[in-house]
């Protein structure tokens, strides 16, 4: 697959940090028109009460509101395993179309089992109104942007080029914090070095924007780098690592991991676009399967 890479269209990129998830949601916006994209918004949750609330996205909202921009896309790099996505509570108050990876139906398929939904719940992905392939493009104003598939971390993950902008999801993190586990459900760690590979075969001034910073050791959260960057410095697979080196590496870590803090309504409400799901009778309702995960 060879991808329409444009490095001479340059956008203004706003980054807003969720600090009870770690995510990092941004506002790309076209500098040649008034047009923008929202990518990996975040709905605030209290699990332990159950109360939702929407101060993240209201920030993003209000700041296209400021600057009078008009809402082309609400993209999800993927299915999240970690925090809720705001994107319909966001179209309803803004417009634009909610785009995910067409392998959502894989997703939608193994999570469909473990919280053990009924035939209700689709699983062809048309809770979003557009499913990318590899290769897809599509237009923020003047802009082209392009899906790249990066299966790995999870199937239907995407990484998102817009001109010299690029939106990695969870495929790498800062130099400094390595790469995304790849044992969930349809992940698989040669899968995600591969994927990685893809991401590295940009050009070297690619700004590389992440979806999720920790801070590892003390610094500082920080969510932009370059290709050149990672290819130099990332911990898990730069340096000429190998695909040998990472997969024993990531294997041997991930059997150390705990389960995601917000996973279970997450995946339940991630995988309907970031609808809440509702019993019978209409009522806002989360599930949780025991020893399904
Ligand atoms: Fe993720």
């Amino acid at each position: 697959m060879s991808y329409p890479v444009n490095m001479s269209v340059k956008p203004d990129v706003s980054a807003f940090f969720d600090e009870a998830t770690n995510t990092i949601s941004y506002i790309v916006h076209d500098p040649a028109s008034d047009h923008c994209a929202v990518i990996d918004s975040v709905m605030d949750i209290d699990y332990a009460a159950g109360r939702i609330t929407f101060d993240s996205a209201d920030a993003i909202i209000a700041e296209i509101k400021r600057r009078d921009l008009k809402l082309d896309w609400i993209i999800e790099t993927h299915v999240h395993a970690d925090h809720l996505s705001a994107a319909p509570y966001i179209q309803q108050k803004l417009g634009g179309k909610i785009g995910v990876g067409d392998k959502i139906t894989v997703v939608q398929d193994t999570f469909g089992k473990v919280f053990n939904e009924g035939t209700e719940f689709q699983r062809d992905g048309s809770q979003f109104d557009a499913l990318f392939k590899d290769g897809d493009t599509y237009r923020i104003g003047t802009m082209q942007g392009f899906a790249i598939s990066t299966p790995g971390h999870t199937p239907a993950c995407m990484v998102h080029v817009i001109g010299d902008a690029c939106f990695v999801g969870d495929t790498l993190f800062m130099p400094d914090g390595g790469s995304a586990r790849a044992d969930f459900p349809g992940g698989d760690a040669g899968t995600l070095y591969d994927s990685i590979q893809k991401v590295l075969a940009l050009p070297d001034e690619m700004r590389l924007y992440m979806c999720h910073d920790y801070g590892p050791n003390g610094r500082d959260f920080k969510w932009e780098t370059t290709v050149a960057e990672e290819k130099a410095d990332n911990i898990h697979v730069g340096g000429g690592k190998t695909r040998e080196d990472f997969i024993k590496f990531r294997t041997e870590r991930d059997a150390t991991l705990g389960m995601p803090r917000l996973i279970i309504p997450s995946l339940q409400v991630n995988m309907r676009a970031g609808e809440i799901p509702t019993d019978a009778d209409g009522n806002e309702m989360l599930k949780v399967p025991v020893n399904k995960l």
